[in-house]
Formats: C-alpha cells, structure tokens, sequence
C-alpha cells in the first residue's frame, strides 16, 4: 500500500479532505497532508517518502521530483497540467494524470458570474444591460466551455464557439452552439468572448492586441483558464485605444497595478483564483483523483495519463 501526499497551497474544503482520506485509507493507503505551504522547501522535504501525490496548481518541478524517489504517480486534481514538469516526471518513469471535467462547472458559473457582474456596472447602482440576446464567443470548447453553453443558452445568449478542426461538427451540433472555424471571425462576432483552452507553449500570449481589437463596441474578455495565454501589453493596449472594452480575469494579470491605476471602473480580477473553489468541484475533483490513485496501485489502471 502507498504513501499518499496532498500538497496543497490552495486547500481543498475540509469535507473533501475528509472525503480523499477515506477514499485513500479504506484501501489501505497512508495519507498525509501539506497545506497552505509559503515556501516550496516544504513541498521539497514533504515528498520525500510520498508514492503519490494529490495536487491543484501546485508547481510539481524538477526539483521536487528529485526529492521524491519514491514516487510513481502525480494526480493534478483539475484540468490544467502546465503547473507540472512533464518532461522532469517522464524521464523518471512517473505517471502524472489530471481529472477532466471534474471541475468544469464550478470556472462555467464564475464565468457566467463575472459577465452578469459586468453587465450590471459591477453593482454600482446605474443602469446596466441584460444579457439576453447577446453574443458570447467560446474560444476553446473542451469541458468548461461545453458546461458554459447551456448555462449562457438559460440567460438566452446566443452562443458561438470555435476548437481546432479536430473536434468533429457532431460535439457543437450537440451542444446546440455556432461553430465558428476562424478565430478573429470569433472575437468579431461576440460582445463577449470567453477563453478556455490551455497554456500550451504555442498559445501562450496569442490573445493579443490584433485578435481582441476585432471585438465589437462593449466588447468583454473573460478569462478564467490561464493569465499566460493573453498578452497583458495587448491588454493595456486595448484599454487605451478601445475606451469600451472590459476586461474580466480569474486571475489578475502581472500589470494589474498599471491596469488598475490607468482603467479603473474597466475590469475585474478575481483576488486569488477562484474558479474550482467551490466544495462540489473541490469534492469531485479531488474524490476523482483518490479513486484514480486507488485504480493505479490496485489494477495499474493509468486512464487519465497526460504524459504517456
Ligand atoms: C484547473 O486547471 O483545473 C483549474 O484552473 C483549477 O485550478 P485550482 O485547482 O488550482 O483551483
């Protein structure tokens, strides 16, 4: 049986906790925690004995790989692996998986949440706008953009979405959402465009100025996948050249202290990343990688492997 870590910075509610050690110890693993950490030394000296390690956006390095001898299996408890070294993990033989779509519902509502708080002037008691009959663009439609779909499709929001030619027309068909094959076609549609594909190293900053200077007047980008993909010069450039355009993040930008004193009353950022932080996305996500755990000491099982 193995010796099982939760690592996490952002800890998992209480009841999930309690949930993943149940999970874990009723099949015989030994479960220890580490939580809220400052200092990645303490991740460092916690892997040290860990067979497996349950995650969130946790930086798995290669430096903490060569502190965990022991290990065989890296569960990120969400979508996103980019917190991972993937290469670091490969070459010592360590299984690293994710849990898809456990999650996904939780970063929809926030984005549904955000665009409301916009469309009513943050609250601020003046005349806002409905969004019924508005048009939201999903850049990327995997798993949170499928769970946005319907939700934004209750609010009567037309929606718009684009993957890359892979994902088959039947996946949009079914959700009952505009297939748009070109990207700036997208961002010139919608007077909301809301992002959801990963940080993979040819999309990182490819939300730049060029792209979201095809939004329409009032145009709003929603990010809740990752700070990295947008282009924050872009973003400032936008700001001063486009005195309509909003700009919601769940998390803040690394000029938003700039962003803040230049445009105020013209964005929000979550304080700290919010999007999974509900108890049922902290429930499934992390149950999900305790039985996935379970399934790899038990069977061999590695279904959910992103490093294969
Ligand atoms: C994910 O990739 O699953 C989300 O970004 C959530 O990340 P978190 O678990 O760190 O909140």
């Amino acid at each position: 049986m193995a010796k099982v870590l939760i690592a996490t910075e952002k800890p998992f509610s209480k009841a999930a906790v309690e949930g993943i050690t149940k999970i874990l110890t009723e099949k015989g693993h030994e479960v220890s925690k580490l939580e809220k950490y400052t200092d990645p030394a303490q991740l460092l000296e916690a892997v040290a004995d860990a067979e497996a390690i349950i995650i969130r956006s946790d930086k798995i390095t290669a430096d903490v790989i060569a502190h965990a001898p022991k290990l065989k299996l890296v569960v990120r408890a969400g979508a996103g692996y980019d917190n991972v070294d993937l290469e670091a993990a490969t070459a010592k033989g360590i299984v690293v998986e994710n849990t898809p779509g456990q999650n996904a519902n939780a970063v929809a509502e926030l984005v549904m949440g955000m665009m409301v708080y916009k469309a009513r002037n943050f609250f601020d008691g003046s005349t806002g706008k409905e969004l019924r009959g508005k048009k939201i663009g999903l850049h990327g439609f995997g798993a949170v953009a499928r769970c946005v779909a319907p939700i934004a499709k209750g609010f009567g929001m037309d929606v718009y979405a684009y993957d890359i030619p892979q994902v088959p027309d039947s996946v949009f068909e079914a959700a009952g959402v505009t297939r748009i094959t070109d990207v700036p076609e997208l961002y010139k549609t919608c007077d909301y465009v809301s992002l959801h594909f990963p940080a993979l190293p040819n999309l990182i900053k490819s939300v730049n100025y060029e792209l979201l200077s095809n939004l329409p007047k009032n145009g709003c980008l929603i990010n809740a996948a990752r700070a990295e993909v947008v282009d924050e010069d872009g973003i400032v450039e936008m700001f001063e050249k486009r005195e309509d355009f909003v700009y919601l993040a769940d998390v803040a930008p690394k000029n938003k202290a700039e962003i803040a004193e230049k445009f105020p009353g013209r964005f929000f950022f979550t304080p700290k990343k919010a999007g999974a932080q509900t108890a049922e996305a902290n429930a499934n996500a992390g149950f999900a990688a305790a039985r996935q755990i379970c399934d790899y000491f038990e069977t061999g099982s590695t279904k959910f492997q992103v490093n294969k």
